[in-house]
């Protein structure tokens, strides 16, 4: 591996960090409330589903944010960091709602796998939310998504085998 593409890797990751934090901390934090409250929609079926929590969202959005103020204490750019880490975990856990609810209108269950829209679609929105402030380049946007399919593949397998997801993927 060239230097230049090890660089784009770890650059890459640093950027996303919170918004990978933010997408794990509910399988850990997350019960209680569903944040449809039980509630269904036009169609009948849940809104979000059983597996959207109000504390999984809160402490999504905690963890991810503090992700980020870990990163602005280190580089010793506080602010832009503590904003870029609400963002990207903001965003982050919005898309993963919104997956959610596009699951449930195309009658997938909780848990079941829709392929690429759970794997990417938080990314996605967490790019959208913070691009305003801090848009990366291409190279580091195209990286993201690509490293970002094997390591929520492979952080979703450590997580089964830890008995915190019931299923592998
Ligand atoms: N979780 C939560 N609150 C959130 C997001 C996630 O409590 N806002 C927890 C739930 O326990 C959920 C787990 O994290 O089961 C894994 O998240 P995810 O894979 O996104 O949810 P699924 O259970 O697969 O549900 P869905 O089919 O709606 O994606
Ligand atoms: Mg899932």
């Amino acid at each position: 591996m060239t230097d230049g593409l090890f660089e784009l890797i770890v650059g890459a990751i640093w950027f996303i960090l919170p918004a990978y934090v933010a997408n794990a901390a509910p399988v850990i934090l997350g019960g209680g409330t569903p944040l449809d409250w039980g509630r269904k929609f036009t169609d009948r079926r849940r809104i979000f589903g059983p597996g959207k929590t109000i504390r999984g969202f809160a402490a999504g959005l905690i963890a991810g944010t503090i992700l980020g103020v870990l990163q602005g204490t280190a580089t010793g750019q506080f602010s832009t960091y503590f904003i870029h880490g609400f963002l990207l975990a903001l965003g982050a856990l919005t898309g993963d709602l919104l997956g959610s609810f596009v699951k449930r209108r195309l009658n997938i269950a909780r848990g079941d796998t829709a392929p690429v829209l759970d794997q990417l679609g938080f990314v996605v929105f967490a790019l959208l939310l913070t691009s305003p402030l801090v848009a990366p380049g291409w190279d580091v946007i195209l990286a993201i998504l690509i490293i970002t399919l094997p390591i929520h593949l492979a952080t979703n397998f450590v997580g089964y085998r830890l008995g915190l997801k019931s299923r592998p993927y």
